[in-house]
């Protein structure tokens, strides 16, 4: 009955997915897909990572109307009251990008190919972004947050707080009533870069920053530490996670980085890594402390399914950059933004979408009722 009905909606989606379809789902199949990021409610998992398709007001306007979660904006490098930024090589210019397969391990899968790094305009026009995004947030109630990357100094060398202070004073500004969101990045191609070569360097920088920041704030701030792949084993990630405590959530992982060819990419071993990674800290020996950080998933997430996979493991939210930019025929649905598309597949996909793998969660016992609701942060719930 139920599955008969996930596919009847499936079809009708196709043409046009509800705005509000986690009250659809909610209703129809009584699974409540509520879920968290970084202390604000939403109303389902799936939102967008950092990145080149969160870096104008018409893009946001697109993931509003289509009833996205949440938005992370495009990482912006900091800079001090003269514009001086000690990190200036990731602000460079780059718009040529290429979504192409990448197999792996006999299965089907895709990447963006990229040589750009961070915001590559004014401060001041990415603090004009974080307003529009304010007022989208207030229309809507899809989050918006500002990303940045912040001076990352040689072990022994000092942080430039000039740096932090502006850059995060103007943030909090321009973002209005307390507590600023914010997501710090540590990027794929700083794990590729000499300044990471050094683990203690590492370990010092995620210890310090959130820290740094929080005192440069003239408002109380909530932080998500965006965690890269260092090109170090299992047990450096699990390392870094456990630096950086002081953080209110840290997204898992970052892209892998290919020395050879100088750039970022994911697909399947990303997510082999960051589920393998995350896996290791339900073990007791290397568990997290129980009340904080909360985790976000992010990486290779093409399906409802691999959604449940990062849940499993704790993550409360995920986020998603290249599922938002595959050829329009990979997407089931016939009509809409690449936005919905890819909202219709995740949530309503039969066999691999969101309602079905939690019903399939039900049916094998791992997951239960309350009072007649099935719900998606009890999945994450149990991994602790
Ligand atoms: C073209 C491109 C640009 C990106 N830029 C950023 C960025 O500026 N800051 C950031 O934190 N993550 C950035 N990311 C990482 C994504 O937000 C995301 O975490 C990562 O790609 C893994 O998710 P995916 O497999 O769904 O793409 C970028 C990814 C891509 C593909």
């Amino acid at each position: 009955m139920t599955r008969a009905q996930l596919e009847r909606d499936f079809e009708r989606f196709k043409r046009a997915l509800p705005r509000d379809f986690a009250a659809h789902v909610r209703d129809s199949y009584r699974v409540d897909l509520s879920a968290r990021y970084l202390g604000c409610p939403l109303a389902h998992p799936i939102g967008k990572g950092s990145g080149q398709l969160s870096l104008n007001a018409a893009q946001l306007a697109d993931d509003a109307a289509a009833g996205l979660a949440y938005v992370v904006l495009k990482t912006v490098i900091a800079q001090d009251a003269t514009g001086a930024q000690a990190m200036a090589a990731w602000a460079i210019h780059e718009t040529r990008m290429k979504v192409e397969r990448r197999p792996a391990g006999g299965r089907a899968g895709w990447t963006v190919t990229w040589k750009g790094r961070g915001w590559d305009r004014s401060f001041e026009e990415y603090l004009e972004l974080v307003r529009t995004g304010r007022g989208i947030t207030a229309e809507s109630r899809m989050p918006v947050v500002p990303s940045a990357k912040y001076h990352l100094p040689r072990l022994g060398e000092p942080f430039r707080d000039e740096e932090y202070q502006y850059t995060t004073r103007r943030l909090a500004e321009t973002w209005g009533v307390p507590p600023l969101l914010l997501e710090v990045d540590f990027s794929p191609t700083l794990a590729g870069d000499a300044l990471a070569g050094d683990r203690a360097q590492i370990l010092r920088w995620l210890r310090e920053v959130p820290g740094r920041i929080r005192a440069a704030s003239p408002t109380p701030a909530r932080l998500a530490v965006k965690l890269m792949n260092a090109r170090y084993d299992d047990a450096f990630q699990l390392e870094m996670m456990a630096a950086c405590a002081d953080a209110e959530a840290l997204v898992c992982f970052n892209r892998l980085f290919d020395a050879e060819r100088g750039v970022a990419y994911g697909g399947w071993e990303l997510s082999d890594r960051n589920l393998r990674v995350l896996d290791a800290t339900s073990d007791p020996l290397t568990a997290r402390p129980p009340d904080r950080p909360s985790l976000v998933g992010t990486g290779n997430i093409c399906s409802g399914r691999m959604i449940l996979e990062y849940a499993r493991r704790g993550c409360e939210s995920v986020q998603l950059h290249t599922f938002f930019q595959l050829p329009l025929s990979e997407y089931p649905a016939t009509h809409g933004s690449r936005t919905q598309r890819a909202l219709h597949a995740l949530v309503f996909h039969p066999q691999d979408g969101l309602v079905a793998g939690m019903l399939e969660l039900e049916e094998s016992g791992a997951l239960a009722r309350h009072d007649g609701v099935l719900y998606f942060l009890d999945v994450a719930r149990r991994a602790h």
